[in-house]
């Protein structure tokens, strides 16, 4: 491997240098991290600082009268640093005129217009709105015949080293720690050649394509030895689903199992992660083991648990040996005995739990996650999806509305892109045939119908669907959302279809949220005034729409929170179908008794359009209900485990505070 001079001073060496932007314990350098890492508190924070690192680099090649070779990746991770770049050239004149650019990969067979290209996605993301010169930006072309592939290849390499070789390379790391579409298997010592994709990667693709039978099984990927030879490398990872392959890139051996560890050998790389794909960081997970921390409520109740799980041993039958042995001294030495820790951090867990979401009435609250007064509260509930109230935190929303509160749902998109085309055509036939059935003479909706219907007679799954059809759709959910609210006992009038703007696009790749979007959000909340409102927290969601629905919300409650009525309204954050709290992070745990645990399962039927082999299925074989029962199931065993009450399930919330 040819490793060139590296140039350290960046400024994300800069920023670990001075601890500025990162999280973790106090003080002492990590040495047992074989890649420079920087957590972030937000991918935001994060992205802001890689895109400044490569407008620096650009700006000093420009200076120095000299082309800027930039590596480029696609797929979620670096969307929010181009984006940043798009901004910078618009607002502060950053000039691409000076940039070559090498992507990745590219799948294979795939053509450069259609709408999963990275040709189109980085046009759509980065080329188009900078001044880069077309002849300067080169991806894999897709569509060279298969006998020439190794020549195209080799020359796609002797092109970017003909340039003096990649300046800074972008990568992101697939769930198996691939790099490019390097999988593993892959060597040291590869390079640019067609790939044949994993299962697993396939399979998080899907999500895009619309089902993994459209995923291309193949890829032409730039090799690791190129990869490598880049003279500075930044890997970007965020949320939770990318925690443990980071982990062993970056703690593990270098092995080609994991593609990415291989980078622990380049002299000028950078890992750039979020906290959520931090979190299986050693210095992370468990802080106390290898430095000294500061023991707040928060690192208690992390540890003990932590230990209490690790050793399968009830929170209060803990010993001062358990805590010994596992780095946990330092707490004990100021607590004196593990007794007193032990009875603390199970009375905290004991008082998470409650029946009553909307709190007791006519009760002491003074342990209870929410407030007894007012006795009737008026909730409102936001579902990123038209199934995410239900599915995420269907127990509680029983509960709420049993319990006599006024409970409104916010359904925030429409979530059309989801419904299978011969789910809307099943929905089309029916009203054609119900307005013959009854004689109902209305041209004008026959004719939308049937023409919704040609379409997708011949639709290419590539294309988006036209406007009629992505209406059906979303009213196939609307309506399923509707039977779920009837189901859990609420009027139809309190659920509340936003079909933000930011979700209609067609396609997988949706719009920033705009003014709009906030507008809609903040007046529901004003006109609703809630003391409880539920939203999804669930920051690491594949599609990245939960993401962008808190930030709405978040902006609108930022804009509302001077207001009156705010004084009174709490915000709980739950977890969407892919991941649960962490059990130190819970302050709000609902249990459910097996009865309500099968009347949660058929709310969540009368989703029928996300049943039996859905659109955006992902990596995750199991259906919606399988998904949500086995998470909240897994919830309770947690609290059982640890010493607490035996349930059947339990859904968890955790308190956002403005
Ligand atoms: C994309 C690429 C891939 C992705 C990786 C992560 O050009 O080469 O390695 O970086 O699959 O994808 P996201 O960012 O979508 O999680």
């Amino acid at each position: 491997m040819s490793q060139q001079t590296v140039s350290p001073q960046t400024i994300l060496m800069q920023a670990s240098s001075n601890g500025k932007g990162t999280t973790g314990t106090i003080g002492q350098p990590i040495t047992y991290e074989k890649i420079p890492t920087q957590i972030f508190a937000d991918s935001k924070e994060a992205s802001y600082a890689v895109a400044k690192e490569i407008a620096d680099l650009i700006r000093q090649k420009q200076k120095e009268g000299k082309p800027c070779v930039l590596g480029l990746a696609t797929g979620s991770s670096p969307k929010t640093v181009y984006a940043i770049l798009v901004r910078m050239h618009r607002e502060e004149g950053l000039s691409f005129k000076n940039v070559i650019s090498f992507n990745l990969d590219e799948y294979y067979q795939m053509e450069p217009d259609s709408i999963y290209s990275y040709h189109r996605f980085m046009k759509e993301q980065l080329f188009d709105h900078v001044d880069i010169p077309k002849e300067n930006y080169f991806l894999p072309d897709g569509t060279v015949p298969a006998a020439l592939l190794r020549d195209y290849c080799t020359s796609y390499e002797n092109k970017i080293n003909a340039v003096g070789g990649l300046d800074f390379q972008l990568l992101g790391i697939g769930g198996n720690g691939h790099i490019g579409f390097n999988e593993p298997g892959s060597l040291i010592n590869s390079h640019t050649r067609l790939i044949t994709l994993d299962h697993s990667t396939r399979a998080a693709a899907s999500m895009e394509f619309g089902g993994l039978h459209n995923v291309p099984r193949k890829a032409i990927t730039l090799g690791v030895a190129p990869i490598l030879n880049a003279r500075r490398v930044v890997l970007l990872a965020w949320g939770e689903r990318k925690a443990s392959v980071i982990k062993n890139a970056v703690e593990g051996p270098v092995t080609e199992l994991n593609p990415a560890s291989y980078l622990q050998a380049h002299a000028d790389v950078t890992f750039v992660v979020d906290e959520s794909a931090a979190s299986e960081l050693t210095r992370i997970k468990t802080p106390w083991a290898v430095d000294s921390v500061i023991w707040d409520n928060k690192m208690i109740k992390k540890a003990v648990t932590h230990l209490s799980q690790t050793l399968k041993k009830p929170i209060l039958k803990l010993i001062d040996k358990d805590y010994n042995d596992n780095g946990m001294s330092d707490l004990l030495a100021q607590y004196g005995a593990c007794y007193e820790i032990n009875i603390n951090v199970f009375n905290q867990l004991q008082h998470t739990i409650t029946g009553w979401p909307g709190g007791k009435p006519n009760a002491d609250d003074t342990h209870r996650p929410e407030r007894a007064q007012p006795a009737k509260k008026r909730v409102l509930i936001f579902s990123p999806h038209p199934d995410d109230d239900i599915i995420s935190m269907g127990g509680t929303f029983q509960r709420l509305v049993d319990q006599g509160h006024e409970v409104h749902v916010a359904y925030q998109t429409s979530g059309n892109i989801a419904v299978a085309d011969d789910e809307a055509l099943r929905f089309i036939d029916f009203v054609v045939d119900f307005n013959n059935g009854f004689d109902i003479d209305s041209p004008d909706a026959n004719k939308l119908f049937l023409d919704a219907k040609e379409f997708l007679r011949h639709t290419k799954n590539s294309e988006i669907d036209s406007p009629e059809v992505r209406k059906v759709k979303g009213l196939i959910r609307r309506g399923e959302a509707k039977a779920t609210c009837r189901f859990v006992g609420i009027p139809t009038s309190q659920a509340h279809f936003l079909d933000m703007p930011f979700y209609e696009t067609g396609t997988v790749q949706k719009k920033p949220i705009g003014e709009e979007d906030i507008k809609i959000i903040e007046n529901l909340i004003e006109e609703i005034k809630p003391h409880q409102i539920y939203a999804a927290g669930d920051f690491a969601d594949p599609h990245g729409t939960h993401k962008v629905c808190w930030d709405a919300i978040e902006a609108a409650l930022q804009r509302s929170k001077h207001k009156n009525f705010m004084k009174d309204c709490w915000v709980w954050l739950y977890r969407g179908a892919w991941a649960e709290w962490d059990i130190y992070e819970i302050e709000m745990a609902v249990p459910m008794s097996p009865d309500q645990v099968l009347k949660k399962r058929q709310g969540i039927f009368k989703h029928q359009s996300q049943k039996d082999g859905v659109v955006f299925q992902g990596e995750d074989s199991r259906e919606f209900w399988q998904r949500a029962e086995e998470r909240n199931a897994g919830t309770a065993q947690l609290y059982d485990s640890l010493g607490l009450a035996e349930y059947e399930a339990m859904e968890a919330f955790v308190r956002w505070k403005f």
